[in-house]
């Protein structure tokens, strides 16, 4: 398939540029994603906006209803098959989406959200132990953004502490661009294989973790098939620790390219507030799989035809001038959030966003109350970005802590 549409991702720019570019074509602009796929984006406020708020009416996100992946047009092992096709609670639509979500919603509830804050904070200041211990130079994305939110998530869901590398290796595999298709297919069957045999595990000998709460809703006839609670398992475990890593990431970079915003939250504890910001400012979700369009649709007067897919861009919306004028792209915990889409909006709206918000507030508060003149070891500049168009943050921060008498 080959289309002379602008390409997506760009040759050597990074996609945030490529869609702020392509915003000033239109609000929704056809591209050509990688193996010469035609497919819609959404790169403004209104437009994402209007598409969430269609979700399970005119926008589907079962892979079926794009008729291109099917009638030969786009090759069997496209690499992105693997997740286009996941079949898991993002890909399903109406009855079974909104089962799905009741089923985790009911073991995943605000008061036991709650309950976590004194083993997070404890995990928390356990991890600022080694990243003082191992001192200067120390890389905060594996001593920190990241092992925080993998610990968290693992020790929800019961995967033992030697699997979480492991996790974490496929997640960032899976969603990596730059993956060659054969190694995307074989690691999700990994996965898929891990996600059975954590499954049998937990039905034979049952913990205190949401796995087994799920295991058992299954086997007490709550409609739940074994391949949907495995489907449900790979979205929380992997939405439930990419999206917060990146998030602490880039609220990191975000501070130290800011440094007045760091001291206005320093002294007045408005960690709640650099978490909305960052959301806002640089979305760790850059875009979702596709959404399918049920029929001929028309989005911020872009016309889309029915068997379309399109990819909501979160992190144009956060930086749209439309809905945030001039300073929209510039880091500001003091702006009244007026609604970002930072966690979606509409019948898909994050699972996870109370225990991100938990999560990311007391990490960001602990992490510069501990090292108050923490600073990057690195120009901002010359910060690797992962190489994904779903997920995107930063993959090294080397940091000085600020520990040593100057
Ligand atoms: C900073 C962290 C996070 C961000 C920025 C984030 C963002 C989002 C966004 C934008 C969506 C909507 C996706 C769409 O358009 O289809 C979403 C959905 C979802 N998120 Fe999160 N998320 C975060 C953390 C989490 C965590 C910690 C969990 C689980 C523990 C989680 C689980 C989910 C699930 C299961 C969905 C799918 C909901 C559905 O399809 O009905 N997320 N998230």
């Amino acid at each position: 398939m080959t289309t002379h549409l602008p390409s997506f991702p760009a040759v050597n720019e990074n996609p945030l540029d490529t869609c702020l570019r392509l915003r000033e074509i239109a609000p929704v602009v056809e591209v050509e994603f990688p193996g010469g796929v035609p497919a819609y984006l959404a790169l403004t406020h209104k437009a994402v906006r209007e598409i969430l708020a269609g979700d399970n009416k005119t926008f589907l996100r079962d892979p079926r209803h794009w008729p291109a992946l099917y009638d030969g047009s786009i090759p069997e092992d496209w690499p992105l098959r693997a997740i286009v096709q996941g079949g898991h609670l993002s890909t399903m639509d109406g009855g079974d989406h909104r089962r799905l979500r009741g089923l985790v919603g009911r073991a995943f509830t605000p008061a036991r959200v709650q309950a976590l804050e004194p083993r997070i904070q404890q995990i928390i200041d356990g991890l600022l132990d080694d990243v003082v211990a191992a001192g200067d130079g120390v890389d905060l994305v594996p001593a920190f953004t990241e092992a925080l939110p993998m610990w968290v998530i693992c020790e929800l869901f019961g995967i033992p502490a030697e699997d979480r590398l492991r996790l974490r290796n496929w997640t960032a595999t899976l969603l990596a661009h730059t993956t060659p298709p054969e190694v995307a297919f074989a690691t999700q069957n990994e996965l898929q294989a891990f996600l059975h045999e954590l499954v049998e595990r937990k039905q034979r000998e049952p913990g205190d973790d949401l796995t087994s709460g799920l295991v058992q809703a299954r086997d007490e006839g709550d409609r739940l098939t074994t391949d949907e609670l495995v489907g449900v398992l790979w979205l929380m475990l992997v939405a439930g620790h990419e999206t917060t890593v990146h998030l602490l990431g880039y609220a990191v970079v975000a501070l130290a390219r800011n440094p007045g915003q760091l001291r206005l939250a320093m002294a007045e504890d408005r960690w709640a507030d650099v978490v909305e910001e960052t959301l806002r400012y640089r979305h760790s979700v850059m875009m979702t799989s596709f959404r399918f369009t049920a029929e001929d649709v028309t989005v911020a007067g872009v016309r889309i035809p029915k068997g379309n897919a399109v990819g909501v861009v979160y992190q144009a919306s956060g930086v749209d001038p439309a809905e945030y004028g001039d300073s929209a792209d510039r880091f500001d915990i003091t702006r009244e959030q007026t609604g970002h889409l930072g966690f979606g909006h509409g019948p898909r709206y994050c699972i996870g966003a109370p225990l991100a918000r938990l999560e990311s507030r007391l990490a960001l508060a602990s992490l510069y109350r501990r090292l108050p003149r923490l600073s990057l070891a690195i120009d901002p500049d010359d910060i690797a970005y992962s190489p994904s168009f779903f997920t995107i943050g930063p993959l090294s921060l080397p940091v000085d802590l600020g520990l040593t008498a100057s």
